[in-house]
Protein backbone atom coordinates (compact mmCIF):
# COMPACT_ATOMS: atom_id res chain seq x y z
CA UNK A 1 0.00 0.00 0.00
CA UNK A 2 2.79 2.18 0.59
CA UNK A 3 3.42 3.21 -3.11
CA UNK A 4 -0.41 3.67 -3.74
CA UNK A 5 -1.30 7.02 -4.84
CA UNK A 6 -3.66 8.85 -2.37
CA UNK A 7 -5.98 11.66 -2.52
CA UNK A 8 -5.52 14.64 -0.33
CA UNK A 9 -8.13 17.55 -0.94
CA UNK A 10 -8.09 18.62 -4.14
CA UNK A 11 -4.15 16.90 -4.69
CA UNK A 12 -3.38 13.13 -5.34
CA UNK A 13 -0.23 11.71 -3.69
CA UNK A 14 1.79 9.74 -5.59
CA UNK A 15 2.53 6.99 -2.65
CA UNK A 16 1.75 7.26 1.39
CA UNK A 17 5.53 8.43 2.32
CA UNK A 18 5.73 11.66 3.81
CA UNK A 19 8.84 13.50 4.71
CA UNK A 20 7.56 15.08 8.41
CA UNK A 21 8.28 18.72 9.04
CA UNK A 22 12.34 18.92 10.02
CA UNK A 23 14.32 22.11 10.77
CA UNK A 24 16.68 22.38 8.52
CA UNK A 25 19.05 25.48 9.54
CA UNK A 26 19.41 26.62 5.75
CA UNK A 27 17.41 29.76 5.41
CA UNK A 28 19.73 32.94 6.14
CA UNK A 29 19.62 35.00 9.01
CA UNK A 30 16.67 37.06 7.95
CA UNK A 31 14.84 33.78 7.15
CA UNK A 32 15.00 33.75 3.32
CA UNK A 33 14.98 30.38 1.23
CA UNK A 34 18.64 29.91 0.31
CA UNK A 35 20.68 27.57 -2.28
CA UNK A 36 21.39 25.47 0.41
CA UNK A 37 18.16 24.68 1.18
CA UNK A 38 16.54 24.34 -2.52
CA UNK A 39 19.46 21.62 -2.87
CA UNK A 40 18.60 20.60 -0.22
CA UNK A 41 14.86 19.59 -0.36
CA UNK A 42 15.63 18.45 -4.14
CA UNK A 43 17.54 15.48 -2.86
CA UNK A 44 14.54 15.01 -0.56
CA UNK A 45 12.01 15.07 -3.75
CA UNK A 46 14.35 13.32 -5.44
CA UNK A 47 14.95 10.62 -2.94
CA UNK A 48 10.99 9.40 -3.87
CA UNK A 49 8.79 10.73 -1.38
CA UNK A 50 4.91 11.30 -2.13
CA UNK A 51 4.85 14.80 0.23
CA UNK A 52 7.12 16.96 1.99
CA UNK A 53 6.14 19.21 4.85
CA UNK A 54 8.71 21.92 5.41
CA UNK A 55 10.45 22.20 8.20
CA UNK A 56 8.03 24.87 10.75
CA UNK A 57 8.29 28.47 9.43
CA UNK A 58 7.55 31.68 10.82
CA UNK A 59 4.37 33.61 10.73
CA UNK A 60 5.39 36.58 13.76
CA UNK A 61 8.92 37.80 14.65
CA UNK A 62 7.47 37.27 18.42
CA UNK A 63 7.20 33.24 17.72
CA UNK A 64 10.83 32.29 16.44
CA UNK A 65 12.11 29.21 17.94
CA UNK A 66 15.51 28.85 16.21
CA UNK A 67 17.99 30.97 14.46
CA UNK A 68 18.08 30.49 10.57
CA UNK A 69 14.46 28.70 10.51
CA UNK A 70 12.58 30.51 7.16
CA UNK A 71 10.37 32.64 7.73
CA UNK A 72 6.79 34.07 5.91
CA UNK A 73 6.10 36.94 8.01
CA UNK A 74 5.93 39.91 5.09
CA UNK A 75 5.48 39.23 1.42
CA UNK A 76 8.79 39.80 0.90
CA UNK A 77 9.45 36.63 1.33
CA UNK A 78 7.13 34.80 -1.11
CA UNK A 79 9.41 34.98 -4.47
CA UNK A 80 12.13 32.54 -2.69
CA UNK A 81 9.79 30.22 -1.67
CA UNK A 82 7.95 29.96 -5.10
CA UNK A 83 11.65 28.71 -5.92
CA UNK A 84 11.48 26.17 -3.45
CA UNK A 85 8.35 24.75 -3.99
CA UNK A 86 9.54 24.41 -8.02
CA UNK A 87 12.40 23.05 -6.94
CA UNK A 88 10.37 20.18 -5.23
CA UNK A 89 7.59 20.19 -7.94
CA UNK A 90 10.34 18.69 -10.72
CA UNK A 91 9.84 15.86 -8.90
CA UNK A 92 6.38 14.71 -8.78
CA UNK A 93 6.63 15.61 -5.24
CA UNK A 94 3.97 17.92 -3.18
CA UNK A 95 5.03 20.40 -1.13
CA UNK A 96 3.06 21.91 2.30
CA UNK A 97 4.49 24.43 4.55
CA UNK A 98 4.42 24.13 8.14
CA UNK A 99 3.30 27.20 9.75
CA UNK A 100 4.19 27.64 13.26
CA UNK A 101 4.66 30.44 16.44
CA UNK A 102 6.77 29.02 19.42
CA UNK A 103 4.84 31.02 21.91
CA UNK A 104 6.44 30.01 25.59
CA UNK A 105 9.33 27.66 23.91
CA UNK A 106 10.79 30.46 22.36
CA UNK A 107 14.10 31.62 23.74
CA UNK A 108 14.58 35.41 24.93
CA UNK A 109 18.16 35.37 23.04
CA UNK A 110 15.89 35.13 20.03
CA UNK A 111 13.48 37.80 20.43
CA UNK A 112 16.00 41.00 21.79
CA UNK A 113 15.81 39.95 25.30
CA UNK A 114 11.94 40.17 25.54
CA UNK A 115 10.42 37.37 27.29
CA UNK A 116 8.10 35.02 25.19
CA UNK A 117 4.29 35.06 24.95
CA UNK A 118 2.45 32.79 25.93
CA UNK A 119 -1.59 32.01 26.98
CA UNK A 120 -0.83 32.25 30.61
CA UNK A 121 2.79 32.61 32.49
CA UNK A 122 3.64 29.10 33.13
CA UNK A 123 7.30 28.61 34.26
CA UNK A 124 8.73 25.92 31.76
CA UNK A 125 11.15 24.48 33.77
CA UNK A 126 12.82 22.85 30.91
CA UNK A 127 13.92 26.07 29.71
CA UNK A 128 13.80 27.80 32.55
CA UNK A 129 11.78 30.27 31.07
CA UNK A 130 8.29 32.12 32.34
CA UNK A 131 6.85 33.97 29.47
CA UNK A 132 4.55 36.72 29.39
CA UNK A 133 0.31 36.39 29.19
CA UNK A 134 -0.77 37.58 26.03
CA UNK A 135 -3.65 40.26 25.64
CA UNK A 136 -6.40 39.35 23.45
CA UNK A 137 -5.08 42.16 21.02
CA UNK A 138 -2.19 40.19 20.70
CA UNK A 139 -3.84 36.76 20.12
CA UNK A 140 -5.62 38.51 17.41
CA UNK A 141 -2.97 39.60 16.01
CA UNK A 142 -1.22 36.33 15.75
CA UNK A 143 -4.52 34.69 14.00
CA UNK A 144 -3.95 37.64 11.21
CA UNK A 145 0.00 36.66 11.06
CA UNK A 146 -1.52 33.00 10.80
CA UNK A 147 -3.55 34.06 7.81
CA UNK A 148 -1.57 36.22 6.12
CA UNK A 149 0.84 33.33 6.12
CA UNK A 150 -1.43 30.89 4.62
CA UNK A 151 -2.56 33.80 1.74
CA UNK A 152 1.72 34.17 1.10
CA UNK A 153 2.11 30.25 1.49
CA UNK A 154 -0.64 29.29 -1.84
CA UNK A 155 0.93 32.76 -3.79
CA UNK A 156 4.49 31.26 -3.45
CA UNK A 157 2.96 27.62 -5.11
CA UNK A 158 2.68 25.18 -2.10
CA UNK A 159 0.18 22.30 -2.29
CA UNK A 160 -0.99 22.69 1.20
CA UNK A 161 -0.63 24.19 4.65
CA UNK A 162 -0.16 22.38 8.31
CA UNK A 163 -0.60 23.86 11.07
CA UNK A 164 1.82 23.56 14.24
CA UNK A 165 -0.88 22.41 16.76
CA UNK A 166 1.88 19.78 18.48
CA UNK A 167 5.09 19.74 20.16
CA UNK A 168 3.99 22.30 22.95
CA UNK A 169 4.27 25.02 20.65
CA UNK A 170 1.66 28.58 20.68
CA UNK A 171 -0.95 26.33 19.08
CA UNK A 172 -0.87 23.22 21.40
CA UNK A 173 -0.40 26.14 24.57
CA UNK A 174 -3.71 27.27 24.03
CA UNK A 175 -5.40 23.68 23.64
CA UNK A 176 -3.73 22.31 26.83
CA UNK A 177 -5.26 23.29 30.17
CA UNK A 178 -1.77 22.55 31.65
CA UNK A 179 -0.29 25.95 29.70
CA UNK A 180 -3.51 27.68 29.24
CA UNK A 181 -4.68 28.86 32.49
CA UNK A 182 -7.15 31.81 31.52
CA UNK A 183 -10.53 32.30 31.71
CA UNK A 184 -11.74 34.07 29.00
CA UNK A 185 -13.00 33.84 25.89
CA UNK A 186 -9.55 32.12 25.27
CA UNK A 187 -9.62 29.73 28.19
CA UNK A 188 -11.84 28.31 30.80
CA UNK A 189 -12.91 25.25 29.29
CA UNK A 190 -12.61 22.94 26.61
CA UNK A 191 -14.37 24.86 24.24
CA UNK A 192 -12.80 28.11 25.25
CA UNK A 193 -9.13 26.49 24.74
CA UNK A 194 -9.86 25.75 21.30
CA UNK A 195 -11.01 29.37 19.85
CA UNK A 196 -7.85 30.23 19.27
CA UNK A 197 -7.28 27.60 16.86
CA UNK A 198 -10.49 27.73 15.87
CA UNK A 199 -10.21 31.40 14.56
CA UNK A 200 -6.75 30.23 13.22
CA UNK A 201 -8.53 27.92 11.06
CA UNK A 202 -11.24 29.92 9.85
CA UNK A 203 -9.31 32.95 9.10
CA UNK A 204 -6.57 30.70 6.60
CA UNK A 205 -10.08 29.10 5.26
CA UNK A 206 -11.25 32.75 4.09
CA UNK A 207 -7.13 33.22 2.73
CA UNK A 208 -7.15 29.84 0.83
CA UNK A 209 -11.07 28.41 0.08
CA UNK A 210 -12.28 25.06 1.11
CA UNK A 211 -11.02 22.57 -1.22
CA UNK A 212 -7.10 23.59 -0.51
CA UNK A 213 -5.21 21.46 1.90
CA UNK A 214 -5.51 22.08 5.13
CA UNK A 215 -3.81 20.08 7.54
CA UNK A 216 -2.59 20.45 11.64
CA UNK A 217 0.02 18.32 13.71
CA UNK A 218 -1.52 17.34 17.18
CA UNK A 219 -0.54 15.88 20.02
CA UNK A 220 -2.18 12.66 21.25
CA UNK A 221 -1.00 13.10 24.21
CA UNK A 222 1.03 16.36 26.22
CA UNK A 223 2.88 13.84 28.76
CA UNK A 224 2.81 16.55 31.49
CA UNK A 225 0.58 16.53 34.46
CA UNK A 226 -2.50 18.43 33.60
CA UNK A 227 -1.96 18.42 29.94
CA UNK A 228 -3.92 16.60 26.97
CA UNK A 229 -4.39 13.65 27.39
CA UNK A 230 -5.60 10.89 24.48
CA UNK A 231 -9.06 11.46 25.05
CA UNK A 232 -9.00 15.18 25.32
CA UNK A 233 -7.11 15.28 21.77
CA UNK A 234 -9.42 12.88 20.38
CA UNK A 235 -12.15 15.52 20.69
CA UNK A 236 -10.12 18.63 19.83
CA UNK A 237 -9.63 16.26 16.21
CA UNK A 238 -13.38 15.85 16.06
CA UNK A 239 -14.23 19.23 16.40
CA UNK A 240 -11.31 20.06 13.31
CA UNK A 241 -13.15 17.23 11.30
CA UNK A 242 -16.30 19.25 11.90
CA UNK A 243 -14.83 22.41 10.52
CA UNK A 244 -13.10 20.65 7.63
CA UNK A 245 -9.76 19.58 8.39
CA UNK A 246 -7.86 17.87 5.35
CA UNK A 247 -6.18 15.56 7.70
CA UNK A 248 -4.34 15.46 10.93
CA UNK A 249 -1.09 14.52 11.81
CA UNK A 250 -0.50 11.99 15.24
CA UNK A 251 2.82 13.14 17.51
CA UNK A 252 3.00 14.23 21.14
CA UNK A 253 5.24 15.82 23.82
CA UNK A 254 6.24 18.90 24.49
CA UNK A 255 9.50 20.60 25.98
CA UNK A 256 8.89 19.85 29.09
CA UNK A 257 7.73 16.56 28.72
CA UNK A 258 11.04 15.45 27.83
CA UNK A 259 12.19 13.06 24.63
CA UNK A 260 8.78 12.20 24.55
CA UNK A 261 8.57 14.06 20.68
CA UNK A 262 11.80 12.56 18.97
CA UNK A 263 12.64 9.56 21.10
CA UNK A 264 15.56 8.10 21.05
CA UNK A 265 17.34 4.63 20.37
CA UNK A 266 14.57 3.24 18.31
CA UNK A 267 16.49 -0.09 17.13
CA UNK A 268 13.97 -2.76 17.47
CA UNK A 269 10.92 -3.21 15.61
CA UNK A 270 8.47 -2.99 18.87
CA UNK A 271 9.99 0.31 19.69
CA UNK A 272 8.70 1.72 16.06
CA UNK A 273 5.43 3.81 15.35
CA UNK A 274 5.24 5.25 18.87
CA UNK A 275 2.21 7.37 18.67
CA UNK A 276 0.56 4.01 16.56
CA UNK A 277 -2.11 3.64 19.34
CA UNK A 278 -2.99 7.18 19.50
CA UNK A 279 -3.20 7.21 15.61
CA UNK A 280 -5.54 3.93 15.61
CA UNK A 281 -7.56 5.48 17.87
CA UNK A 282 -8.22 8.49 16.15
CA UNK A 283 -8.96 5.72 13.02
CA UNK A 284 -11.29 4.62 14.74
CA UNK A 285 -13.60 7.54 15.80
CA UNK A 286 -12.74 9.88 12.66
CA UNK A 287 -13.14 9.52 9.10
CA UNK A 288 -10.40 11.84 7.73
CA UNK A 289 -7.02 10.75 6.88
CA UNK A 290 -4.56 10.31 9.47
CA UNK A 291 -0.96 10.76 9.15
CA UNK A 292 1.32 8.88 11.79
CA UNK A 293 4.82 9.75 12.83
CA UNK A 294 7.48 8.99 15.41
CA UNK A 295 9.83 6.42 15.28
CA UNK A 296 8.92 4.72 12.05
CA UNK A 297 12.46 2.96 10.34
CA UNK A 298 10.94 -0.17 8.31
CA UNK A 299 8.56 -0.62 5.74
CA UNK A 300 7.11 -4.15 7.45
CA UNK A 301 5.97 -1.84 10.17
CA UNK A 302 4.95 1.05 7.78
CA UNK A 303 2.75 -1.70 5.23
CA UNK A 304 1.25 -3.30 8.76
CA UNK A 305 0.52 0.18 10.36
CA UNK A 306 -1.75 1.08 6.77
CA UNK A 307 -2.77 -2.31 6.21
CA UNK A 308 -4.38 -2.39 9.57
CA UNK A 309 -5.85 0.77 8.98
CA UNK A 310 -4.32 2.58 11.88
CA UNK A 311 -3.32 5.63 9.60
CA UNK A 312 -3.47 6.46 6.01
CA UNK A 313 -0.19 8.02 5.33
CA UNK A 314 3.52 7.34 6.86
CA UNK A 315 5.86 10.47 8.01
CA UNK A 316 9.32 10.55 9.10
CA UNK A 317 11.85 12.98 9.82
CA UNK A 318 15.07 11.64 10.62
CA UNK A 319 15.36 8.43 9.21
CA UNK A 320 15.05 11.01 6.02
CA UNK A 321 18.07 13.29 7.25
CA UNK A 322 20.22 10.35 6.79
CA UNK A 323 18.87 9.16 4.14
CA UNK A 324 16.89 11.12 1.55
CA UNK A 325 15.98 8.53 -0.88
CA UNK A 326 14.94 6.16 1.44
CA UNK A 327 11.81 6.14 0.02
CA UNK A 328 13.28 5.05 -3.48
CA UNK A 329 15.50 2.19 -1.31
CA UNK A 330 12.51 1.08 0.41
CA UNK A 331 11.03 0.91 -3.31
CA UNK A 332 13.28 -1.31 -4.61
CA UNK A 333 13.43 -4.13 -1.74
CA UNK A 334 15.18 -2.11 1.04
CA UNK A 335 13.54 -2.80 4.82
CA UNK A 336 14.69 -0.62 6.95
CA UNK A 337 16.35 2.49 7.71
CA UNK A 338 20.00 3.37 8.58
CA UNK A 339 19.05 5.94 11.29
CA UNK A 340 19.98 4.63 14.42
CA UNK A 341 17.59 7.79 16.44
CA UNK A 342 20.73 8.79 18.37
CA UNK A 343 19.22 12.18 18.10
CA UNK A 344 22.95 13.82 16.58
CA UNK A 345 20.78 15.67 14.42
CA UNK A 346 18.95 17.56 17.16
CA UNK A 347 21.94 19.93 18.38
CA UNK A 348 20.36 23.04 17.10
CA UNK A 349 22.46 25.23 18.33
CA UNK A 350 25.57 23.49 17.89
CA UNK A 351 25.18 22.39 14.06
CA UNK A 352 26.27 24.50 11.50
CA UNK A 353 22.85 22.73 9.09
CA UNK A 354 21.09 20.24 10.55
CA UNK A 355 22.45 16.85 9.67
CA UNK A 356 23.37 13.06 10.09
CA UNK A 357 26.44 13.57 12.57
CA UNK A 358 26.93 9.74 12.38
CA UNK A 359 28.20 10.54 8.56
CA UNK A 360 31.40 11.99 8.03
C1 LIG B 1 16.28 17.93 13.52
C2 LIG B 1 14.80 17.87 13.75
C3 LIG B 1 14.02 18.98 13.49
C4 LIG B 1 12.64 18.93 13.69
N1 LIG B 1 11.88 20.00 13.36
C5 LIG B 1 10.52 19.91 13.43
C6 LIG B 1 9.71 20.96 12.95
O1 LIG B 1 10.18 21.98 12.45
N2 LIG B 1 8.37 20.81 13.07
C7 LIG B 1 7.79 19.67 13.59
O2 LIG B 1 6.57 19.57 13.65
N3 LIG B 1 8.55 18.66 14.03
C8 LIG B 1 9.88 18.74 13.96
N4 LIG B 1 10.65 17.69 14.33
C9 LIG B 1 9.98 16.45 14.81
C10 LIG B 1 9.75 15.48 13.66
O3 LIG B 1 8.90 16.00 12.66
C11 LIG B 1 9.13 14.15 14.13
O4 LIG B 1 7.87 14.43 14.69
C12 LIG B 1 10.01 13.42 15.16
O5 LIG B 1 11.37 13.55 14.82
C13 LIG B 1 9.69 11.93 15.23
O6 LIG B 1 9.80 11.31 13.96
P1 LIG B 1 11.08 10.43 13.50
O7 LIG B 1 11.22 9.34 14.50
O8 LIG B 1 10.72 9.95 12.13
O9 LIG B 1 12.25 11.32 13.51
C14 LIG B 1 12.04 17.72 14.16
C15 LIG B 1 12.84 16.61 14.42
C16 LIG B 1 14.21 16.67 14.21
C17 LIG B 1 15.02 15.43 14.45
Amino acid sequence: MLFESYNLGNITLKNRLVRSATYEKRADVDGFVTDALIDFYTDLAKGGVGLVITGNVLVHISGRTAPNMLCIHNDYYISKLKLLTEAVHKYDCKIFIQLVHGGRQCFPSLLAGQPPLAPSAVYDPSTDITPRQMTHEEILDIIDAFSNASRRAMEAGFDGIQIHGAHGYLVNQFLSPHTNRRQDYWGGDEERRFHFLEEIYEAIRKEVGNAFPLTIKLNGDDYVEKGLTRYDSLKIAMRLQGLGIHAIEVSGGMYESKNKTVRLNILQTEQEAYFRKVSALFKRYLSIPIILVGGIRSKTVAEDILQKGEADLIAMSRPLIREPDLPLKFSEGKDKADCISCNGCMKFFKLDVIRCTQLQ
